[in-house]
């Protein structure tokens, strides 16, 4: 039997916004001049230094970050390398588009724009064989449902409160659904609301939706997520776990080679002489900082106080001595997630397996630049034991394409925001839809039920 053909006869991108206000791509991929798939490219805000490139103008427009430069890639250079290739034929696609930029790090034609063309054709090919984005990315395996890896509380890079590690996320583990655990995240985050209002405390949100109140440091955060979840009629550690991502690149210090606690000292500062002793009131240049073995007797601590079951980004992404120390203490009893550490990148990935860093990878699409570049990551984690989390970025947009990626790898594990601002909401309510679709079948369960 003669193939049908399904060849790309449209590639078309524009500038549109992302949740934060900032402009980012779009891209439309026609097929056979009548089946459409669209997609928008996420951004981040504390990105990882080894990230594939963002391509920004760098012009007065948008504060310098307009992406015209790289929707004209898309419009002139890609519609060009694609036009009349076999939609179906990702890898292909994928490979055409490094091809063409030829970098190590997209830094010619931009990962923004061969991202959102890579997701636009899977988009694409499934709209044309009619069948759902998950089942095109991940064929006879999809069935399981992942975990909300879900932000409630946001600070560092996210918010403009004093809390220093950027989230903290809860994970109804013990849910018989996704759509059950979605329920238990919300009605913890409404009573996460209900407290954080009545001790006089903002319950303005940060950049992925969760509550940015001006808490003293992370002992504090985690005793506030202990009684909502408590107060919502939950049992901490038994249903509901909690998850950290300290972004901790984002608190280090080359010079000195110590982690910045600026909002804790902020506060504490502000505090002293009042109900406080760990400040010096006399030193006026103190700050409170941390050395990479104090972080991990941190984290030793934290984990021993509270029903914590994954630190991400828990060092920062070129302290490789101090992750494999970390990984050795507690890499047996929580998971791990190397975010800036591995960047979505299998040499990165491959050199931290091979040191026995980490335990888990977090997969954001536009660290990378292509959908098939992700999926070796998350295949590359998988085949060695290493947990794969699909991640959002602080920067989204209504797009959501990491739910049904996630769904299609069976990872398990998905961080996409609070129950708040639909850039966030989108993937859950997406992920709704896949689990009722997948009806029977559908799998929902501990990640971390070995560990
Ligand atoms: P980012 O944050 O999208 O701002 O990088 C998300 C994360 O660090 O996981
Ligand atoms: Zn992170």
């Amino acid at each position: 039997m003669k193939k049908k053909s399904l060849a790309i006869t449209d590639v078309h991108a524009r500038e549109i916004l992302d949740s934060r206000g900032n402009p980012t791509v779009e891209a439309i991929v026609t097929v056979n001049d009548c089946y459409e798939g669209r997609a928008g490219v996420p951004s981040g805000a504390s990105t990882g230094k080894f990230e594939a490139v963002e391509l920004r103008d760098g012009e007065l427009r948008y504060m310098g970050l307009g992406v015209q430069k790289a929707v004209n890639n898309v419009n002139t250079k890609i519609k060009e390398a694609l036009i009349g290739i076999d939609v179906c034929d990702q890898k292909l696609i994928d490979y055409i588009l490094i091809d063409t930029d030829g970098t190590e790090n997209k830094g010619s034609l931009g990962a923004n724009a061969t991202l959102s063309v890579s997701m636009a054709a899977a988009r694409a090919a499934a709209e044309a064989l009619n069948i759902p984005l998950y089942r095109y990315l991940g064929g006879v395996r999809p069935n399981r449902l992942p975990v909300p890896m879900m932000n409630i509380l946001n600070g560092g890079r996210h918010a403009t409160n004093t809390v220093d590690f950027q989230e903290f996320m809860i994970m109804p583990v013990k849910a018989v659904s996704f759509k059950e655990g979605l329920r238990i995240c919300a009605e913890i985050y409404h009573n996460l609301k209900k407290i954080c209002h009545e001790r006089g405390l903002s319950t303005g949100v940060g950049d992925e939706g969760g509550f940015a109140p001006d808490l003293p440091d992370a002992t504090a955060v985690l005793d506030v997520i202990v009684e909502a979840v408590k107060a919502a009629g939950y049992k901490p550690d038994e249903e509901v776990k909690i998850a950290i991502d300290a972004a901790a690149s984002e608190l280090y210090n080359e010079d000195d080679k110590k982690y910045h606690f600026s909002g804790e000292t902020q506060l504490k500062r502000k505090w002293a002489g009042v109900e406080n002793d760990f400040y010096d009131e006399t030193d006026e240049s103190r700050e409170i900082t941390r050395t990479t073995e104090e972080m991990i007797a941190y984290y030793e601590e934290l984990i021993e106080r509270f029903p914590i079951v994954s630190i991400e980004d828990g060092l920062a992404e070129d302290d490789w001595d101090g992750w494999q120390e970390l990984t050795k203490r507690i890499g047996k009893k929580v998971q791990l997630v190397g975010d800036d550490l591995f960047v979505t990148n299998t040499k990165r990935l491959d050199a931290g397996i091979k040191l026995e860093v980490a335990n888990a990878i977090l997969v954001k699409v536009n660290q990378i630049g292509t959908v098939s570049e992700a999926i070796e990551a998350v295949e590359m984690a998988q085949n060695n034991g290493y947990k794969a989390v699909i991640s959002h970025r602080s920067g989204e947009t209504e797009d959501t394409f990491i739910a049904d990626l996630a769904v299609a790898m069976n990872a398990g594990q998905i961080k996409t925001g609070a129950p708040c601002r639909s850039d966030r909401v989108a993937k859950y309510n997406r992920l709704l839809g896949i689990e009722e679709e997948l009806g029977k079948v559908s799998v929902y369960m501990d990640p971390f039920h070995k560990l």
